[in-house]
């Protein structure tokens, strides 16, 4: 089966929007599963959600994630880099519009933790906050910042240091089943999707 697609040129976007336009060339990526940065301690302490975060490797494992340019104030970034720990804690139905809250302007001396009203954990010998509403913990070693040329937005990539997950997912062989989990896959700045698994599939070989 095709489909009856129609192609529309560059051009024809320069009238739209402007958050409109964004939003739009946002979600191309699709949805992905929302997180929020834990980072900084103290008085430093802080969180957002992001969604760009991608797999860039297993061994060693390394985990990536784009942050918008660093023109303006952005207090993820610059606590990564003071502290060079950080966490991913992944978002699920149950508290995915408090997380989607973290994404407003707060001053550097409000903490979203409770400005949004999650609970922030902290762990022996990292420092960074975790969130105590989140079923999957990654806590990252700063490893890489690479600014993109093409807009100066940059990936910052993270070195796992530790996971934590329910313990009835040890027993399923280290697995993650992000439909059990609750996950929340996002398309742009806006749209929260839950997710299905249908099937998982073997290794693919040449027929
Ligand atoms: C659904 C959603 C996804 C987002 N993903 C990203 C992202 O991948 N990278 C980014 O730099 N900002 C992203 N943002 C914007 C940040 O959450 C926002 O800039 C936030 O204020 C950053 O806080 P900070 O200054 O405390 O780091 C996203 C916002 C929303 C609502």
């Amino acid at each position: 089966m095709t489909h009856n697609i129609e192609t529309i040129e560059l051009e024809k976007f320069k009238n739209l929007d402007k958050q409109e336009f964004t939003a739009f060339f946002n979600s191309f990526s699709g949805a992905k599963p929302g997180y929020l940065i834990g980072t900084g301690q103290g008085e430093d302490e802080n969180l957002a959600i992001f969604n760009s975060i991608t797999h860039i490797g297993a061994r060693p494992p390394l985990l990536g994630f784009i942050q918008r340019p660093t023109t303006v104030d952005r207090h993820t970034y610059q606590n990564i880099l003071k502290y060079k720990h950080y966490s991913f804690n992944l978002i699920t139905e149950n508290f995915f519009e408090k997380a989607h809250q973290t994404s407003a302007r707060y001053s550097k001396g409000q903490n979203e933790f409770k400005e949004v009203g999650l609970t922030a954990i902290h762990k022996k010998e990292l420092r960074c906050p975790f969130v105590g509403e989140s079923p999957l913990h990654i806590a990252l070693e700063l490893d890489d910042d690479i600014e993109i040329k093409s807009n100066q937005t940059r990936l910052i990539i993270g070195k796992v240091i530790s996971i934590s997950i329910p313990r009835t997912l040890h027993n399923n062989k280290y697995r993650l089943d992000f439909q059990e989990l609750k996950s929340m896959s996002i398309s742009g700045l806006s749209d929260y999707y839950k997710l299905t698994k249908v099937k998982s599939l073997n290794y693919a070989k040449p027929q």
